[in-house]
This record gives C-alpha cells, structure tokens and sequence, in this order.
C-alpha cells in the first residue's frame, strides 16, 4: 500500500478550489491507487465555507481520501506537503490598473513563498493558478530559498488545452490525433500558442492551414477565451481551469506521452532571459519535466515569443522591489 501524498490547496473554497479538490480526492491527480490528503488553505472569511466544501468532500467517501485539513494559516496548510496548487489569489478590482493588481498579489506570494520553505517537503511541486501566474511564481519561488527554482511553475495549461480544441474543431479531427502543439510565455493574452511543429496523425498541419486564420482568428480566439467565457457564463472559466491544473500536475507527476506547456523557470533556452517564469514546450517522466530543446524559430515565432517575453519582463519590473 502507497503512503498517502500531502496535496495543499490555496483558495480551496473558492470557484476553481471547488471544481479541484474533488477530482484531486477522487484520484484523478495521482493515479487510482494514490491515498492523498487534501491540505486546504483559505482567507479567514471563508473558513465557513471551507469547511462546507470539507464536509461535501466526506460525504462523497471517497476511498482514497485520508485526512482533509482545514485552515486559515499557511504553515498548518503547508506542513510536509508534497503538491502545491495555489489558487487563492485577489481578482482585479473595478477601474483597478494591470500594475497593482501585479503588486497586490505579488505580496501574497511572498508569504506563500516563505511558508512552504519552511514548512513543506523539501520536493514538494508547485503549480501557480493564481494571476498573474507566472510572475506571482517567481515570487514564491524567490522566497522558496531551500527548493529547487524548478519545482516553481505556473499554469499554461488551460491555454494549451484551449488551442487543442480549435485545432481540432477546425481540422474535424479529434483532441488525441493532435501532437506537439505549445503554448510559449506568460498566461496571459500575450503568450503565443504555437502551431509550427504541430501535427494531425502525424502530418504537419501548419503548411496546409491559411496563415491568415492562424494570425487572425486561432491566436486571438485562444488568448481571448478567457474574457469570452466570462460574457457567456457571467463569471470566468473554474471548470476547465481545474480540470488544466489536474492535467498539468497530473502529467508533471505520471509522465506524458506529447508535448505540453507548462509555465517554468527558463534556463535561457531560446534566448528567453535566464529565471523568468515563461511556458515553453516540456515533455515530462518520473516526476521530472524537460524543456524541449532545438527547435527552429521562424521569424514570425521569434516576434510573438518577444512580445510576450516583453510583457513578462514587465511584470517582472512592477514587483522588483519584492525581489530583493
Ligand atoms: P475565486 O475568487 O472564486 O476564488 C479565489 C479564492 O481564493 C477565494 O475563495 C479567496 O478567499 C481565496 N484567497 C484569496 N487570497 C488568498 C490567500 N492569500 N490564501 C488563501 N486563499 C486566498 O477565484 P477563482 O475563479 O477560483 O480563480 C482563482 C485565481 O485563478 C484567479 O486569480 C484567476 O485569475 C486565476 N485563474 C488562472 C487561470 C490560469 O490559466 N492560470 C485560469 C483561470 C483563473
């Protein structure tokens, strides 16, 4: 029998929290022979309704479902945990600009930071939801001192999966027939998802789609999928959110086959400044992932991964004094 895994959960009762933690008890994180206990962290004001989302978490009686931790304090959440998903984090204001909002969750992720330093597994993986994802990760990461930076990544993952349906829908094939797509940069309507090495049963699809419906409809229809769920539903993607988180840490831990795109810290792989949180393409095996080197960029590639890379830079500037 597997010793149960330690998985703590930032924003557990919050609308992505609560399209997460079932399937994370349900198994479908770690495999259907992984006991786990759910480590779930939320903002005082909602104890109540953590506690209302561990009490719907019993009563499925899951049977891999150990032990569940409620709590308002990130060292009880954080203790010994193997997985990481933060979540929790403040969504933009009214009339709030980009910048703040930057600088306002940039200091949640300071004491994030510290508290699994101290608190969790020395290997425990991290997966940042919480936005902005990839520059809230390099904070956490920053103050993480005593984890390896590559056990720091953000989520790209929804955004991958978003591409892979309109590839899909527009190839009339299906999702599984898709191999090596990626998404580089920041989770963000910047990042660029990438079609170049992307192949439909093994052919490469690129030379025979129009460039024009790639520039002008796939690239702005994935980056802007976010803000068109929010007009359709009235509030923003939780559902397919978690079910990307799922994927990302389920791949991360179990291995994938394909390409996927995750948010990581580069190691100056494709001239993308050394440190930043960037998603790139990664193929992944026995808990470890690899950035997929060698790949030839063409120079409309080379523009869309600078403007994203600007972007992140950007970011970067705005929380430089959390840095230090
Ligand atoms: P939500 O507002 O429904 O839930 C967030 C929860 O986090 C709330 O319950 C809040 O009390 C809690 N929280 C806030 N600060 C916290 C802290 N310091 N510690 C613990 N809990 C804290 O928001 P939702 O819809 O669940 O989204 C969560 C985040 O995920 C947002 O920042 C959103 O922008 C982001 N997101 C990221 C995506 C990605 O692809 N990377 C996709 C979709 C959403």
């Amino acid at each position: 029998h597997k010793a149960p895994v330690r998985v703590a959960v930032t924003g557990a009762a919050g609308n992505i929290g609560y399209a997460l933690v079932f399937r994370i008890a349900s198994g479908e994180l770690l495999g259907k022979d992984q006991p786990v206990i759910l480590q779930l962290i939320e903002l005082p004001h909602a104890q109540n309704a953590l506690k209302g989302v561990a009490m719907e978490l019993n009563d499925c009686a899951f049977p891999l479902l150990r032990d569940i931790v409620t709590t308002d304090s990130q060292s009880v959440g954080f203790k010994n945990a193997d997985y990481a998903l933060l979540v929790g984090s403040k969504p933009r204001g009214k009339g709030q600009e980009r910048a703040d909002l930057i600088k306002d969750n940039g200091k949640i992720f300071v004491d994030t930071g510290k508290a699994i330093n101290d608190n969790a597994s020395r290997d425990c993986k991290v997966l940042v939801v919480g936005n902005p994802a990839n520059t809230n990760c390099l904070i956490a990461a920053h103050y993480a001192k005593d984890i390896p930076k590559e056990n720091f990544t953000a989520m790209t993952r929804l955004d991958h999966d978003r591409a892979l349906y309109q590839l899909a829908s527009k190839t009339g094939s299906q999702v599984t027939d898709i191999k090596k797509l990626c998404i580089w940069g920041n989770h963000s309507p910047t990042m660029y998802p990438d079609l170049t090495n992307t192949t439909v049963h093994n052919k490469l699809i690129a030379p025979t789609l129009d460039h024009a419906w790639i520039d002008t409809f796939f690239n702005p229809k994935v980056g802007k999928r976010g803000a068109e769920i929010i007009d359709a539903r009235g509030s923003s993607s939780a559902a397919s959110a978690a079910n990307a988180a799922i994927n990302h840490v389920r791949d991360w831990a179990l291995g994938s086959e394909d390409w996927i795109s995750m948010g990581v810290p580069s190691d100056g792989s494709y001239n993308v400044p050394k440190g930043l949180i960037f998603s790139f393409p990664v193929t992944t095996k026995n808990g470890k992932y690899s950035i997929v080197q060698g790949l030839k960029i063409s120079e409309y590639s080379q523009k869309k991964i600078d403007i994203t890379t600007k972007e992140l830079l950007e970011e970067r500037a705005c929380v430089e004094n959390l840095l230090k």
